[in-house]
């Protein structure tokens, strides 16, 4: 007979430092990289379908807020476990294609160059600056929205929006604070449902017409949308903030000044990516019983897959597994994008951006510090990078 669940593949998460109740976490966390991979591989088995539930279930008057705009997420993407995933996953590559994010690096350039020229000025007026709001935040939203035909406007609520959706969706606010959140996801959802009305209207090519002529219905390009308009540009974001984080905090295998190299900022960006991603872990759901590494999984048993260093599966595993069986393992830079029928359509933009981002900031601001070692970080369940990175001028 095949044992239950717990192996040294698998195992039972603890609740993460900041879950407010302290309750048991309901996943099921797999870290060793062959037995992730063998769950990307095999979407029958395990399904996608709980990629964008809240993993704090939704209270009444979040829920009621959402309910007001119509809001709806029916899986069409990144929770779609049905045929109709490979057609609308189509439509979205031909927004990405290899060809498409090459012809894209001079104009990331020029963005990163003009946001570290900023950075600089404002180092030089105020003796200090925030890397986060100054280089990393916007360049890679104006991309995603150049890349998919869509107006570049509205770049403070967007990205105001998607740090609150991702706290909703991937964290442990308390009730109040769940409705806040809720009633920004509502006005980022009336926005989206406008801006998909306007664009199937617009001339020229955009992602919403495209998936209006693939037969999307107007609540599932708002859902796609949604969650691209977030996944899109934040996750990029956060990779930054962090890999800018560890090189001046002295912790990453390159030093500042080597960063500003072409080789030395891709090299200090997939050491970040291997190490703590800010996409570290990713969510499955078994369908009906099934077995993973020689154990039985139930149905409907809630998966935690680790794709990065990070808290809440290191956790997990200290509690169930010896220092010897976890020194032969570690996470492995090639699941970070996922893996699979599913895996990430933008890794090769998002690792473009956040080198040449990472090196033009290097570059323009030799000799900076760190203002404040002990940045605030977002610490979500699948989500992590540190929320300001404080710098001073040499002299500052
Ligand atoms: C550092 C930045 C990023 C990281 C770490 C990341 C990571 C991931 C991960 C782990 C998945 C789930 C893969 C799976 O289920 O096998 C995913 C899915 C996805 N990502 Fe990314 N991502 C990043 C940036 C981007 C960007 C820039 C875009 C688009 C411009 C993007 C678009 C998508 C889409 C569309 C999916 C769903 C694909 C599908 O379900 O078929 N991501 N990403």
């Amino acid at each position: 007979m095949t044992p239950t669940a717990t192996t040294a593949a698998t195992a039972m998460a603890e609740p993460p430092a900041h879950a407010p109740d302290g309750s048991r976490c309901p996943y099921l966390v797999v870290r060793d990289p062959d037995a992730v991979r063998d769950v990307l591989h095999r979407p029958a088995d395990f399904s996608p379908a709980n990629a964008l539930v809240a993993v704090t279930a939704l209270e009444g008057p979040a829920l009621r807020a959402l309910q007001r705009v119509g809001f709806a997420l029916p899986p069409v993407l990144a929770s779609n476990d049905t045929g109709t995933h490979g057609g609308i996953r189509r439509v979205v590559a031909g927004f990405f294609t290899p060809a498409t994010v090459a012809a894209m690096e001079p104009r990331i350039r020029e963005l990163a160059r003009e946001a570290a020229a900023k950075a600089a000025e404002q180092l030089a007026r105020n003796g200090h600056a925030d890397l986060v709001q100054a280089v990393a935040a916007v360049p890679p939203a104006v991309v995603m929205l150049e890349l998919l035909g869509l107006p570049v406007r509205d770049l403070a609520d967007l990205k105001r929006w998607g740090l609150e959706s991702m706290e909703l969706f991937w964290g442990w606010p308390s009730p109040e604070r769940q409705l806040q959140l809720a009633s920004s996801a509502a006005e980022f959802y009336v926005w989206l449902r406008r801006l998909v009305a306007e664009s199937v209207a617009a001339p020229g090519r955009n992602l919403f017409k495209s998936l209006a002529g693939h037969g999307l219905s107007r609540t599932e390009m708002c859902s796609l949308g949604y969650f691209l308009l977030i996944a899109g540009q934040e996750t990029t974001t956060q990779l930054i903030s962090t890999t800018l984080f560890r090189l001046l905090e002295g912790a990453a295998p390159v030093c500042w000044k080597d960063a500003a190299s072409e080789a030395g900022a891709k090299s200090v960006v997939w050491h970040v990516l291997a190490s703590e991603s800010s996409v570290p872990t990713w969510r499955r759901v078994t369908d009906h019983e099934t077995i993973l590494s020689g154990a039985r999984i139930p149905a409907g048993t809630e998966i935690l897959l680790e794709l990065s260093g990070n808290r809440i599966t290191a956790a997990a595993d200290q509690a169930s597994t010896s220092p010897h069986e976890q020194a032969g393992r570690g996470p492995s830079t090639g699941l970070v994008f996922g893996s699979g029928i599913h895996r990430c359509l933008g890794a090769k933009l998002a690792e473009l951006e956040a080198a040449i981002i990472v090196q033009e900031t290097a570059a323009a601001l030799p000799g900076i510090q760190l203002r404040d070692h002990e940045s605030e970080w977002i610490r979500l369940l699948s989500f992590q990078a540190p929320r300001t990175v404080s710098v001073v001028s040499p002299a500052g």
